[in-house]
């Protein structure tokens, strides 16, 4: 039951290889990566805490998932697209891409190093996904992500 369910959980972390293949568009591409990347913290953070049990593997797997998504998340941005009408993408975007690709390299940068403190026990794991990993969300959402009242 325990396996069947750390299985379960490594499956869905591992899933965002698959986006972006049955393609919507890029908005919507763009937001299944995100959605990726927030079930991957929520893996990361209840074990970073000791709310859950540490496990090596499913912590590494989440870092993996997330640390794929930077480079596809940049391409997924044509111009126009921050008038689609789900879209919470700032069009400061568009006026500051090289920025933009900046804090996505650094949500790449922090999720490795969180991978790489993994294998250093929880604490490591801990001090990398609160003193780096979560605080790049906040680093490009800030900017370049307008929250709208009504979620898709
Ligand atoms: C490089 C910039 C950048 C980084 C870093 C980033 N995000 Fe985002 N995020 C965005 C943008 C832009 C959107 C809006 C996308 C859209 O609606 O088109 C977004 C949207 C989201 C959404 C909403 C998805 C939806 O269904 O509409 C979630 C959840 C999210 N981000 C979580 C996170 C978390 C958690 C992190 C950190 C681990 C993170 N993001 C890091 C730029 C970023």
């Amino acid at each position: 039951m325990k396996s069947l369910f750390k299985a379960g959980i490594v499956a869905s972390a591992l899933s965002v290889a698959s986006v972006a293949s049955a393609s919507a568009g890029p908005v919507e591409d763009r937001k299944e990566l995100m959605k990726a990347v927030v079930k991957s913290v929520k893996i990361a953070v209840p074990m970073a805490k000791g709310e859950v049990p540490f496990d090596a593997a499913v912590a590494a797997a989440a870092m993996q998932t997330i640390n794929e998504v930077p480079d596809k998340f940049v391409k997924l941005f044509p111009a126009g697209s921050d008038k689609h009408e789900k879209t919470e993408a700032s069009p400061k975007i568009w006026t500051d891409m090289k920025d933009f690709m900046a804090k996505a390299a650094d949500l790449k940068a922090a999720s490795k190093a969180t991978k790489d403190a993994v294998g250093k026990g929880q604490d490591a794991f801990k001090a990398a996904v609160f003193g780096s990993l979560v605080k790049t969300c906040k680093g490009c959402h800030d900017t370049y992500r307008i929250k709208k009242e009504k979620k898709s």
